[in-house]
C-alpha cells in the first residue's frame, strides 16, 4: 500500500488541532486554549460556536437542508434582501465560496459585453498581488507565478498591472476594457490598504471608460473594516462585488453582488449551482447579517479596531528587530515583518495565540469582530511574548 498522505498534501500545516471554540478561542483535546487572531483567515466573523450561529443553523438543519435551485429557497431570498437593502446592489447570487464568487464575477463582466453586442471586449485588469482564489479563472486574473506555474495554458483575457499604480492603469484602460477587478485591500497580498483616493480614481477610469467595477470583498467585507464593505471608505460603489469568509460565519458560503445593469447578460440558465443558495447556508448567513449590518455592531468594530491599532503601534516600537510597521484598515490588520511572518506565527503557538502569514512579509491579525477588550490587551502581551521568543532565537 502506498503511504503518499491519504489527504493531497497541498497544504503546509501547523501540528495543532482543535476540538472546539469558544469565541475568540480555539481549544485542544487537551483543553489548551488559543487566542485565534487567524478567525480561520477572516472567517469566522462573530467566533467560535456563536450562540444566536448555532441557534440558526441547527433550527434549519431540523427543517430541511437541501433542496436545489429548482425550487424556490426562502432563505436564499431573505439573504439576498438583507444584501441588496444594505449596499449598492440590485441583485445577488449565492455561491459556497470566494472563489465561485470570482468564477461568476469574471463571467457576469464578460457576459454584460457580449449581451451589449461588443463580445471582444472580454478583457479585464487586476493587480500584482491579488488573490481571488484557486479555480483556473481565479489564479489566471491573479498572474501569480507561484499560483499559475504549471497549470497553463491559462485562461487569456486578464493584464496585471503593479497594485495601487494608477498611472499604469490609466495607461492601461481603454474602451476594449470589459472591467477592472480589485481587492480595496490585499489580504494575502499583505494587508495592503488601496488609498481612498485611488480606489475613487479607479472609479472614475471605469466611468470614463465604460468599464465596470468589480470589488473582490471576499476577505476585507463583511464589517471587517469597520464599515460593511471596504469600499463605503471611498464613498463609491462597485458594478459586482465579490463576497465570502465572513459571511458564512463559518459555514461555507459565498456571494456575487451587482447592480441591474452589470446583471443584464445574466439571463436564465446562463449560470448556475447545485449547492449554492442552499437552505442550511443562506440561514446562517441572513443571521450574521442581522447582527453585523448594524450601526453599533459596525461602531463597536471601529472602536475596537482603534484600541488594537494603538497597542500595536506599541508593539512594534518595543521590537523594531522584529517589526517594521503596523498596516490594514478596521480589525484587517497587518504587521509588517523585519523577519520571516513564519517565525512569529510559530513564536505564537508557543504563547497559544494563532495569527496568520501573508505575502509581503507580512503577519496578518484577522480577529473575530466581536473579539472583546481584555481579549485585544491579552493578544498584544502574547504578540509581546512571541517577539520575544523571535529575538531570542
Ligand atoms: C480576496 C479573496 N478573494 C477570493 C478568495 C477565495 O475565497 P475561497 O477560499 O473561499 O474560495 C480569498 C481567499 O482567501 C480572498 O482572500
Amino acid at each position: 500500500m502506498s503511504d503518499f498522505p491519504h489527504v493531497l498534501p497541498t497544504y503546509n500545516r501547523a501540528p495543532l488541532a482543535f476540538e472546539r471554540g469558544e469565541g475568540s478561542w480555539a481549544i485542544a483535546a487537551d483543553g489548551t486554549r488559543y487566542l485565534d487572531l487567524g478567525a480561520g483567515i477572516a472567517v469566522n466573523a462573530l467566533g467560535h460556536a456563536n450562540l444566536e450561529l448555532v441557534a440558526a443553523l441547527t433550527e434549519q438543519a431540523g427543517r430541511i437542508w437541501h433542496v436545489s435551485n429548482l425550487y424556490q429557497i426562502p432563505q436564499q431570498e431573505k439573504l439576498a434582501n438583507l444584501l441588496v437593502d444594505n449596499t449598492f446592489a440590485d441583485t445577488v447570487f449565492v455561491t459556497n465560496s470566494g472563489t465561485e464568487a470570482a468564477e461568476l464575477a469574471i463571467k457576469m463582466a464578460r457576459k454584460y459585453w457580449d449581451h451589449a453586442g461588443d463580445p471582444d471586449r472580454y478583457e479585464i485588469l487586476t493587480f500584482e498581488g491579488a488573490f481571488h482564489g484557486r479555480s483556473t479563472g481565479a489564479i489566471a486574473a491573479s498572474g501569480s507565478e507561484k499560483m499559475v506555474k504549471g497549470f497553463g495554458p491559462l485562461m487569456p483575457g486578464f493584464v496585471h498591472l503593479p497594485f495601487g499604480d494608477v498611472e499604469a492603469m490609466r495607461a492601461a484602460i481603454s474602451d476594449r476594457t470589459a472591467a477592472v477587478m480589485i481587492e480595496p485591500i490585499q489580504g494575502e497580498g499583505g494587508i495592503r490598504v488601496l488609498p481612498d483616493a485611488d480606489l475613487r480614481l479607479i472609479r472614475q477610469l471605469c466611468d470614463e471608460t465604460g468599464a465596470l467595477l468589480i470589488l473582490d470583498e471576499v476577505q476585507s467585507g463583511m464589517g471587517r473594516t469597520g464599515r460593511l464593505f471596504a469600499h463605503e471608505h471611498a464613498g463609491i460603489t462597485p458594478d459586482i462585488m465579490m463576497v465570502a469568509k465572513g459571511i458564512g460565519g463559518g459555514f461555507p458560503l459565498g456571494a456575487v453582488l451587482a447592480t441591474e445593469k452589470a446583471a443584464s447578460g445574466m439571463t436564465a440558465g446562463s449560470h448556475g449551482s447545485t449547492y449554492g443558495g442552499n437552505p442550511l447556508a443562506c440561514a446562517v448567513g441572513a443571521r450574521v447579517m442581522e447582527i453585523i449590518a448594524t450601526p453599533a455592531f459596525l461602531a463597536e468594530v471601529s472602536r475596537k479596531a482603534g484600541l488594537f491599532r494603538q497597542k500595536l503601534e506599541g508593539l512594534v516600537a518595543a521590537h523594531p528587530q522584529v517589526f517594521e510597521s503596523v498596516r490594514g484598515q478596521g480589525l484587517m490588520l497587518g504587521l509588517k515583518c523585519k523577519v520571516a511572518p513564519a517565525d512569529v506565527v510559530k513564536a505564537g503557538y508557543a504563547e497559544h495565540i494563532l495569527t496568520v502569514p501573508a505575502a509581503d512579509n507580512t503577519l496578518r491579525l484577522l480577529p473575530p469582530l466581536n473579539i472583546s477588550d481584555e481579549e485585544i490587551t491579552e493578544a498584544v502581551i502574547r504578540l509581546d511574548r512571541a517577539a520575544k521568543r523571535v529575538e531570542e532565537a
